[in-house]
């Protein structure tokens, strides 16, 4: 009889874990029990553009797949993104989590993981604040430029690793918007010390463990989860004990009645004051401070600097590329001197390039989870409220239908017949909707100055060519490689 009961249970578990809890969802692959399809990640080609796409061709533009007990909703098709994510865009707004991470930030903080009221005021802070130094005396301008100069004088005439020097210097620019100084030769180690922590978080958070941990309360106490949980809490404490060291600094020195900012960290500060008596700073406490640069230095770091790196390496393996860049160089500015945003309109080429250097490198394989705010209808499927949602942009831009050879390097595509530069409103590296990136302008610029300024002056080579092979990570990260810097005058 017990044995017939324990039967009738386990058949009872499968057949809801395989049919009952997926009915009302868009298809998909189908889930183990309690793992659901995360052990399909591990057995998938890296970096993970694989999978997504095998899926889309066997369920359709939109499928779904389970992360332990959660259900994530993929939208892996343009104009159905255009439809739900654009449209509606407050429909999908809300950022998919789960208890793990007010668990590491201490509460509902920062930007990238926070929803509602939270979200908005960081957001718009956020965007405000990079907007500002934008502005006036175009003050990014300057301080990208000035590391633009100075990864030119460290590198002429050297054969050096683009990703080191690169990193210092998308460093150096975030760390200035941030606290007010660069990483200069003194400071380095400091920064591969923050660096090499960073490279741990990225390549801890996508693991298997990893995903246990944040997925399954209960696997928790086992060690392999144990381990992978206190690495990325460890590290989450060595960062927050930097940035609340940068901030303390700035207690002693800010000047509260000036109406000029030289960094995030004195904007926030002075709205923290203004908010005093209001509970928890009206959103502007000490928490939120930490939580906001964590988010600011991770995704102002990582994304940009893999580009660049990203983009070195994708030339180097099509010299005619490099050849067409320096010939559209020297018949438009025709000197050599450096090269500002007022030249940017005038470079068609090196912009098509840029396209589709973020095109190829394609980021993030997975892109970020939304959460939708109401229940919604895609399809004919009815979506409640509160379920992850995806715009899986990496699917976009490699979609052949949109981009055909999408694995082909090819900046022509961005090119109309005239040779002016063609609006693809399909490429997407940044997102879309309300939760499109907001370091975008910061991130285009410095695209743009350090390529251009790096092809004006030097011709790139290497010996053996760079690997574009990618290998699993949050952001994909180009395989070490070095090339010579060769002045061209
Ligand atoms: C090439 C460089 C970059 C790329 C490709 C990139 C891409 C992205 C993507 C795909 C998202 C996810 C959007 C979504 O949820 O759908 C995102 C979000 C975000 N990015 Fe970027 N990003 C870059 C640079 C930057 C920079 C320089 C900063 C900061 C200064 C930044 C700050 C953020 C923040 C704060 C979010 C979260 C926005 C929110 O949840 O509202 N990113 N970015």
């Amino acid at each position: 009889m017990i044995s017939l009961l324990l039967f009738i249970a386990f058949v009872s578990y499968i057949f809801y874990e395989m049919y009952w809890k997926r009915r009302a969802y868009p298809p998909g692959p189908i889930p183990l029990p309690l793992a659901g399809n995360m052990i399909s990640f591990g057995l998938s080609e890296p970096p993970g553009y694989e999978i997504f796409d095998r899926w889309r061709k066997e369920y359709g533009p939109i499928y779904t797949y389970w992360m332990g007990p959660f259900p994530l909703v993929v939208i892996a098709d343009y104009s159905l993104i255009k439809s739900t994510i654009i449209k509606d865009g407050e429909k999908y707004a809300d950022r998919f989590i789960t208890d793990m991470t007010p668990l590491y930030r201490g509460g509902e903080y920062g930007v990238v993981e926070s929803s509602g009221d939270n979200w908005r005021e960081m957001r718009r802070f956020t965007l405000h604040t990079l907007r500002d130094f934008g502005m006036g005396k175009n003050l990014m301008e300057e301080k990208v430029m000035s590391e633009v100069r100075a990864l030119l004088d460290r590198t002429s005439q050297k054969e050096v690793s683009p990703q080191w020097e690169i990193d210092i210097a998308v460093g150096s620019i975030i760390n200035n918007v941030l606290f007010g100084y660069r990483f200069d030769e003194d400071k380095q180690s400091q920064f591969r010390e923050l660096k090499e922590l960073l490279g741990e978080h990225m390549k801890t958070v996508t693991t298997l463990s990893a995903g246990l941990a944040f997925t399954l309360p209960w696997t928790r106490s086992f060690p392999f989860v144990r381990e992978a949980k206190d690495k990325i809490f460890y590290i989450r404490d060595r960062l927050f004990s930097f940035f609340r060291q940068q901030i303390d600094a700035k207690r002693q020195t800010i000047d509260y009645d000036s109406e000029e900012n030289e960094d995030l960290v004195e904007c926030f500060l002075k709205e923290q004051k203004k908010h005093e008596n209001e509970p928890d700073n009206g959103f502007y406490s000490s928490k939120q401070l930490v939580n906001l640069l964590l988010d600011l230095w991770v995704a102002g770091m990582e994304t940009t600097s893999n580009t660049l790196t990203w983009g070195i390496a994708y030339i180097l393996n099509n010299k005619e590329v490099q050849k067409r860049i320096h010939s559209e160089l020297d018949s438009v500015i025709k000197s050599d001197r450096l090269i500002t945003l007022a030249d940017k309109n005038h470079l068609p080429y090196l912009n098509a390039t840029i396209n589709e250097i973020q095109r190829m490198a394609n980021l993030l394989p997975t892109n970020l989870f939304r959460k939708t705010t109401e229940e919604v209808q895609v399809m004919g499927y009815k979506i409640p409220k509160g379920t992850g949602i995806c715009p899986q942009i990496a699917t976009v831009l490699y979609d052949e239908k949109l981009f055909p050879s999408p694995l082909s390097f090819k900046p022509e595509r961005f090119l109309n017949d005239d040779g002016s530069l063609k609006k693809v409103e399909e490429l997407v590296p940044f997102s879309i909707g309300k939760r499109q990136c907001p370091g975008e302008g910061l991130a285009r610029m410095e695209l743009f100055l350090f390529l251009a300024n790096i092809f004006q002056r030097f011709e790139l080579s290497s010996t053996s060519l760079p690997s574009i092979k990618k290998s699993f990570g949050f952001t994909v990260q180009c395989s070490p490689y070095k090339c010579e810097f060769k002045e061209r005058r």
